[in-house]
């Protein structure tokens, strides 16, 4: 049969492709031939570590700066590379110089502009370095200045649910395990819950910043330099604790981006639950909630629609920041040490997960904060559900009934009340909760209200209003002691 698909000639296949015009890459004089110009943009990664070009400034200025003290390079060179770095920081701030995405990466680019401006001086700045530590110090700068921002970002949220838990210590509403009712607790407490995961992530992102706050500079390309950089110097210049420990490790490490990408993945997944609280109090079946309009959409069809798409998104983006902590985990896994061009993949996942979680945190707190609860609707779901059957038992059980036996006593009672169509153990008279067990008394009935449900548990930890403003405080006085550099 014939072939009918078009047949390429000899010609179109040898055909060469485009070769690179413009800037020379930085390694031109090992390679003879041209790069070919889509090879060379697949493997360019300009467009994601141009987020870097201040940070790969203020590393180049503190390396430069070094490499003058210790007479590498003369001294006048270095402060004239210096002050052109600075030149350079401005007129990108200021929308003279724009970045040139044909370039190969930010190092390439800076070190390009250097030498086209300052000629053989220029070429004086990569003494001493490689781009394997260059971009390990850059990516390191760049999380010491965000993780602050992230960490402020956090705080504000907590203060703000904070503020709406103190409001509503006292405002009851069932809790819920396995998502049916299980005992009454009240807004207040439910909402400290959230409180205190948020807290733990704020706390996991400052130990990431410790861990990461060490200057890999002078680590080269794996095995340091012969040259005498003064490492201390450079770090300290940079506001760095300390140098890495082994060049090796520090130019093969990415632990911190790791664990970065983690604290925002467990950060994304806590907004996500408490978002998917807030999806099913918003609903109609639950009404606990009312969204501001501000922060809901419609329907393109049905006219009475009020969707909770914010709180929707902000659980669909969570998913993002799990999927580049898996990506990034799964681009490490395998490569031999040190420096594998694999870990150029690290910076668009990383800068994706802290962006997504910064824009998330601003808009789950902007809609908690014009969230109107419906007050009444929580509290009267505290009845029906027979939310005071552990009480129940435990009532019984500070009367001297073995636990077991007070569950069962209760169990039956509430099999009583459905038989009986009673809504609540209290509806039940005296006489016929004593024929389940003759410990019952009168003060059965003030025990069991949802309100005194939840007053008497005020052990630590507990939904009592006195203790869950204990939480509030010690919730507050950790943010305020936590160490925000
Ligand atoms: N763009 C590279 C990265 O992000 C910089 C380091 C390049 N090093 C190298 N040996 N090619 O990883």
């Amino acid at each position: 049969m014939k072939n009918k698909l078009p047949v390429k000639t000899t010609k179109a296949v040898t055909k060469k492709p485009a070769a690179l015009s413009g800037t020379k890459p930085l390694w031109a004089g090992r390679l003879a031939e041209k790069p070919q110009a889509e090879a060379f943009a697949f493997q360019s990664s300009i467009n994601v570590d141009k987020h870097l070009v201040f940070d790969d400034i203020n590393g180049s200025r503190a390396h430069v700066a070094m490499l003058g003290k210790q007479r590498i390079i003369p001294k006048d060179s270095a402060a004239k590379i210096s002050r052109e770095l600075e030149i350079i920081a401005d007129e990108i701030k200021s929308g003279k110089l724009t970045i040139d995405t044909q370039a190969e990466d930010i190092h390439s680019f800076l070190e390009a502009v250097l030498t086209k401006r300052l000629g053989d001086t220029g070429k004086m700045v990569h003494a001493g370095r490689s781009r394997n530590d260059q971009v390990a110090v850059d990516s390191r700068l760049y999380l010491k200045r965000k993780i602050p921002k992230l960490r402020k970002e956090l705080a504000a949220l907590i203060n703000t649910l904070l503020d709406i838990a103190q409001l509503h210590i006292t405002s009851l509403m069932p809790g819920y395990t396995h998502l049916q009712r299980a005992q009454p607790v009240t807004l207040g407490f439910h909402i400290t819950a959230w409180c205190a995961a948020l807290e733990r992530d704020y706390s996991r992102f400052n130990d990431a910043l410790q861990r990461l706050d060490e200057c890999p500079l002078g680590s080269g390309a794996l095995a340091g330099s012969t040259l005498p950089l003064d490492r201390k110097a450079v770090s300290m210049a940079l506001k760095f604790n300390r140098p890495t420990l082994n060049s090796m490790d520090a130019i093969a490490d990415r632990d911190f981006v790791l664990e970065l990408s983690s604290a925002c993945a467990i950060t994304m997944v806590h907004l996500s639950r408490f978002c998917e609280d807030v999806i099913l109090w918003a609903s109609e079946e639950f009404k606990f909630v009312e969204l501001s309009e501000s922060l809901s959409t419609g329907s393109s069809i049905m006219p009475q629609k009020k969707n909770p798409d914010f709180a929707e998104l902000i659980r669909g983006k969570s998913g993002r920041a799990v999927g580049n902590l898996v990506t990034l985990f799964t681009m490490l896994k395998g490569l031999p040490y040190s420096y594998n061009k694999d870990l150029q993949e690290d910076k668009e996942s990383l800068f994706d997960s802290i962006k997504t979680l910064s824009i998330c945190l601003r808009m789950f707190s902007g809609m908690m904060k014009s969230a109107n609860f419906n007050l009444k609707r929580m509290k009267a779901a505290c009845i029906g559900g027979f939310l005071e059957a552990t009480d129940t038992a435990e009532y019984l059980v500070r009367k001297g009934l073995p636990f077991r036996s007070a569950h069962e006593a209760a169990a039956l009672i509430v099999r009583d009340c459905i038989k009986a169509g009673q809504k609540h153990i209290t509806n039940r008279p005296l006489g016929e909760l004593m024929k389940r067990s003759v410990l019952f008394e009168e003060d059965i009935y003030e025990a069991l209200t949802p309100a005194a449900c939840v007053k008497a548990r005020e052990l630590p930890g507990g939904p009592a209003p006195k203790e869950v403003q204990r939480q509030i405080k010690a919730l507050r006085m950790k943010l305020q002691t936590s160490n925000v550099k």
